[in-house]
């Protein structure tokens, strides 16, 4: 297995950014290969027969402090499935950010709800709770709080409207592992917990998924929602309501068991390398730096750098192109549009011309979902000041030293 590279070489280097999309940002060794070797020896690649893919499960649910878990095929499954067992009738509606990954939105159209959107904080990016509480009615029946680039929501806060209006809250940990909210890990203090194992992710097996609860009825909905509703191994098994296909194989959940042997260090890691490239630009007059919240930590998936006056929109565009030019990958504005924007949403593409599930009975004559960016200034205001810088295990000290050294020059240049 690759060592973590030593934080303590300072020394300027014109090597390679490592990036997550290949070997040089990854860490994948012998302890990745002998566990998928096992697997193929055995023979067994479905995860109905093998031991892996419940090791990974077992092996999960107490690392991250859960009763259950269960491994599917991808973080949009993981959230799917959750979405699922909340078990929202046509036409109901689900509170989600408008700043997130569509893998937070489109399941809620699959399973024929609606997604209304909360405001986030500009600063953070994350949904308020008291945006959210804006958007409740009596349609609503959950919310999807993602903990965005790894930093932790206030949770308590959610939980308590959550509690006032009997709504279930599903959190989209897929960017963070690791992230603490007063001492617990996030995925865990709501009533349903996401994650997500893809490529670029703290640690992955390629595509991946795991989802978390306490709650044993809620467990056996997302066991049984994930493998077609069939009760594998009960007696007398029947599919037993609509469900899909959203296993993992036991390759995938080799790799993935291997790569959380390193959880602990990878997040410790990345939360190093984000205070050194704080420690290095903080003093820059205009740069915002990515911070612990009170009670939390971030595990900063994304180093997300806010660009205020004195910088301007061209400084940002500045920033990114010099970073890029110097190898690191950066995502000015991540998103660019907010959720509500993209094509398929704004047109309406999905159930053929029906315009289901945003038209018809199951409404009731609901107004229509408030998808105006005048309405989300937080959001506006939030993306348009967004450096995402990208981060994983493989950055060293030289790497964060020479991104700083790229700021600094673009700063003095200006
Ligand atoms: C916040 C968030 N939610 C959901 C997903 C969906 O995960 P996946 O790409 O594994 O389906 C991702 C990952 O891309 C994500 O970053």
């Amino acid at each position: 297995m690759a060592a973590i590279p030593s934080h303590t070489n300072n020394q300027a280097s014109t090597a390679a950014v490592p990036n997550d999309g290949n070997a040089s940002g990854r860490s994948f060794g012998a302890t990745e290969i002998e566990m998928l070797r096992e697997v193929l020896e055995r023979g067994t690649l479905v995860s109905q027969a093998g031991p892996v893919v419940p090791q990974l499960e077992r092996a999960f649910a107490k690392w991250v402090g859960a009763a259950h878990c269960t491994a599917v095929s991808s973080g949009t499954a993981a959230l799917h499935t959750a979405i699922a067992a909340v078990d929202p009738k046509p036409g109901d509606e689900i509170i989600s950010s408008p700043i997130t990954d569509m893998g937070a939105v489109m399941p809620i159209l699959y399973q024929g709800a609606i997604p209304v959107f909360a405001d986030v904080d500009p600063r953070t990016c994350n949904v308020t709770p008291a945006s959210i509480e804006t958007q409740i009615t009596k349609r609503t029946c959950a919310i999807i709080v993602t903990h965005l680039f790894g930093n932790p929501v206030d949770m308590d806060a959610v939980m308590a409207i959550a509690k006032k209006h009997n709504l279930k809250v599903i959190e989209d940990a897929a960017q963070g592992f690791g992230a603490t909210y007063k001492d617990r890990l996030v995925g865990t203090l709501g009533d349903i917990g996401c994650f997500s194992l893809q490529q670029g992710k703290h640690i992955t097996c390629g595509e991946g998924g795991l989802v978390v609860t306490n709650d044993d009825k809620t467990a056996r909905f997302m066991k049984l929602y994930h493998d077609k509703a069939w009760p594998f191994g009960e007696e007398n098994p029947d599919h037993e309501f609509l469900a899909l296909n959203y296993r993992m194989t036991e390759l995938q959940g080799a790799v993935a068991l291997a790569q959380m042997g390193r959880l602990d260090e990878f997040v410790q890691h990345r939360r190093e390398m984000a205070a050194r490239l704080t420690a290095a630009i903080q003093d820059i007059d205009g740069l915002v730096c990515p911070c612990d919240a009170a009670d939390s930590t971030n595990v900063h998936w994304r180093y997300a750098l806010r660009v205020e006056s004195p910088l301007t929109n061209a400084d940002l565009d500045r920033l990114s192109s010099a970073l890029r030019e110097m190898g690191a990958r950066t995502a000015p504005r991540y998103t660019q549009k907010l959720a509500f924007e993209y094509g398929f949403i704004k047109n309406r593409r999905m159930f053929g011309d029906s315009g289901y599930p945003f038209v018809g009975p199951q409404r009731d004559g609901a107004t229509e979902p408030l998808y105006d960016r005048a309405a989300f200034p937080g959001a506006v205001e939030g993306l348009q000041r967004l450096l995402c810088i990208a981060m994983n295990e493989r950055f060293d000290a030289a790497t964060i030293d020479r991104i700083a050294a790229t700021i600094r020059e673009v700063i003095k240049s200006k």
